[in-house]
């Protein structure tokens, strides 16, 4: 089963900080590969690299600082706002350290994604690399999935694994990771984009069949 997008699909990126997230997929638009347009890149943190990637490439900006409002629900209810003057098809939040509300993640229900730097359903939250690092792993990485009220605990889309080697620390590890980042986010936005991803009854559906839990799973074996 898949749904129709307008072509190309409409996105917004909710961003906090570098955007390296951002220009993945902004490479992956401007070399055709994503029938993606970003309608606008919001930070909720101002003179971030992210804004000024976005700019370099003739993207609309807008900042909403969270330190202007009184409340978090003050906050998401004019993010909302400013976000739906765009009229996404897909909002993708890109590295955006917020939490969210569960009004704002149930009005974006099924067209938002996240990326989240660990192998959910572990490591939820901060730090993952020194917490994978400090708990043994053999293995790390790296996960798109659906938003929902559950901070990082919406069904998964697609999970790329990386080795941990002896000597690597949190930097390292990091790196190895966010490279896998920059494949894997722009693939789950091209499903949506495409109408092969949706998500159906909490479950995350890709080309008509139900993903494991975990998403669908790349193995990362370069250093
Ligand atoms: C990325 O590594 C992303 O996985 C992480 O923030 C980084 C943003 O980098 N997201 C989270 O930790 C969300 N819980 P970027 O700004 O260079 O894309």
């Amino acid at each position: 089963m898949s749904t129709i997008h307008p072509s190309p699909l409409r996105v917004v990126v909710l961003i906090s900080g570098s955007g390296s997230n951002l220009q993945a997929l902004i490479d992956g638009m401007k070399s055709g590969d994503l029938p993606i347009e970003i309608a606008a890149v919001i930070s909720n943190r101002p003179d971030v690299f992210g804004l000024t990637r976005a700019q370099e490439a003739g993207i609309h900006t807008q900042v909403l600082d969270h330190k202007n409002f009184d409340s978090r629900e003050s906050f998401d209810a004019e993010l909302i706002q400013t976000i739906d003057n765009y009229t996404p098809g897909l909002v993708v939040l890109a590295g955006f350290m917020r939490i969210l509300t569960p009004e704002f993640t149930q009005h974006y229900l099924g067209r938002m994604l996240n990326i989240h730097p660990s192998l959910l359903p572990k490591f939820q939250g901060l730090h993952t690399h020194q917490r994978a690092l400090d708990a043994g792993e053999s293995h790390h990485g790296v996960t798109v999935h659906f938003v929902t009220a559950e901070l990082d605990g919406g069904p998964a889309v697609v999970q790329a694994r990386v080795p941990i080697f002896t000597g690597d620390d949190a930097s390292t590890l990091a790196k190895r990771v966010q490279r896998q980042e920059h494949v894997i986010y722009p693939l789950a936005v091209k499903w949506f984009a495409l109408g092969k991803l949706t998500m159906q009854e909490g479950h995350a559906v890709l080309n008509g069949e139900l993903l494991p839990a975990t998403g669908y799973q790349i193995e990362a074996n370069e250093p």
